[in-house]
């Protein structure tokens, strides 16, 4: 494998493309699975090498899932039928949003994310002085980026919620998952009329989030779409929506991310149901440790990814190199903040479903993310109660 000593002798241009592989198949053979090796190299193939991604319109990608279907139409599990009722109860129309409110991304009095966001010393220290209104202009920058990774996230919700509709085995989860797809439908037409709308500006499908649903999308086993989908991209929007809620001052996007947290919960909380029972009793214990190293994997790519090269690439390609940009957004109080928000939603829905064990633990430890282990679950807290514990803290 190449060796970080071998890549800084390599041209920059070079460097720049093997960096992220690179970093990729170091993570992906962290855990030291074959399996999971072999399922994902190839979307980190069409990800962070081919970048399909970012090569304009369209990203077709097979799928091979089965369509499982039921003519006797059981009541086959009450909690699903449960959250599909509340599901009916609670849809809105993203038209009622509070649209005519103006927004100005560098308007310093309402900012979409707070000033100190960005730790904008640390950049001057590295050389890097930008004027006020610059400053301005890259945090607004950085807001479009997350809402634009909000917004492809939202688009592979909707194609991989009718998958999973097509592909689970419950019949309740079925018409549940019904509501979901119109929900990510919603949220699509909500998070794009913002950007295209507000912010004016839409960014690029950032390379590790492509990595993940080409990956999820495209493997046929039921559990992994639903453990890629609902648990590990929803649970941690589900932390970064709600993270931005709390930090946002511009009230349209406060009122539209009220809405979506809402039926993200439900969604969250459907893929617990879905995997717990499965994940501890119906499959072998290698598949079991398959899902798990899977999911850590999937989980440290996120973390040590959310990184907005998108950002960096319009701004400083040629004024930092990536290493020193990756320091920026990893030490940012901003990003700090979503980062440990974005786990405490996720960890405890893993512990949750079994994905937890004593082997995979010290792995958790290590990326210190065993800290949220003990909190509570998607089945735990309703998309109110969450709303409730944001407005309070
Ligand atoms: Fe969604
Ligand atoms: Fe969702």
């Amino acid at each position: 494998m190449l060796s970080d000593k071998v890549l800084e002798n390599l041209p920059q241009e070079i460097r720049r493309r093997l960096e992220p592989y690179v970093e990729a198949v170091q993570l992906m053979t962290a855990t030291n699975n074959a399996k999971v090796l072999k399922s994902m190299a190839p979307s980190g193939l069409r990800g962070l090498i081919l970048q399909r991604g970012k090569q304009g319109v369209p990203t077709k990608m097979p799928s091979h899932h089965e369509v499982y279907f039921d003519w006797t139409y059981p009541n086959d599990q009450p909690e699903m039928r449960e959250l599909y009722t509340r599901a009916k109860e609670q849809q809105w129309n993203g038209e009622d949003l509070p649209w005519h409110i103006d927004v100005d991304p560098e308007n310093p009095e309402k900012p979409i994310i707070p000033r100190q966001f960005m730790d904008f010393e640390a950049l001057r220290s590295s050389g890097i002085r930008l004027t006020d209104l610059e400053e301005r202009r890259l945090n607004s920058s950085v807001a479009s980026w997350m809402l634009s990774q909000f917004l492809h996230g939202e688009q592979g919700a909707l194609f991989a919620a009718a998958q999973v509709t097509e592909a689970v085995q419950f019949f309740d989860g079925k018409l549940y998952g019904a509501t979901q797809v119109v929900d990510e439908g919603r949220h699509v037409e909500v998070f794009h009329r913002y950007l295209d709308t507000k912010m004016n500006k839409l960014y690029q499908i950032n390379d590790n989030l492509f990595v993940i649903i080409d990956a999820l999308i495209q493997d046929s086993r039921w559990d992994v779409k639903f453990l890629g989908m609902q648990i590990m991209v929803e649970g941690l929007a589900l932390g970064a929506f709600g993270t931005m809620y709390q930090m946002t001052n511009e009230p349209m996007l406060k009122q539209l991310l009220k809405m979506v947290i809402q039926d993200e919960a439900r969604h969250v909380h459907y893929g617990v149901l879905a995997l717990r029972d499965h994940f501890r009793q119906e499959l072998s214990d290698s598949e079991r440790r398959e899902r798990e190293d899977w999911a850590f994997e999937v989980a440290i790519l996120m973390r040590n990814r959310f990184l907005s090269f998108e950002v960096y690439e319009e701004w400083f390609e040629h004024k930092l190199t990536r290493k020193e940009w990756a320091r920026f957004v990893t030490d940012s109080p901003g990003f700090s903040i979503f980062r440990q928000v974005m786990f405490k939603r996720l960890v405890p829905n893993l512990r949750e479903i079994g994905l937890l064990s004593e082997r995979i633990k010290p792995h958790y430890e290590r990326a210190g993310l065993m800290k949220y282990a003990d909190g509570a679950s998607a089945t735990q807290l309703s998309g109110d109660q969450m709303i409730a514990e944001l407005d309070a803290a």
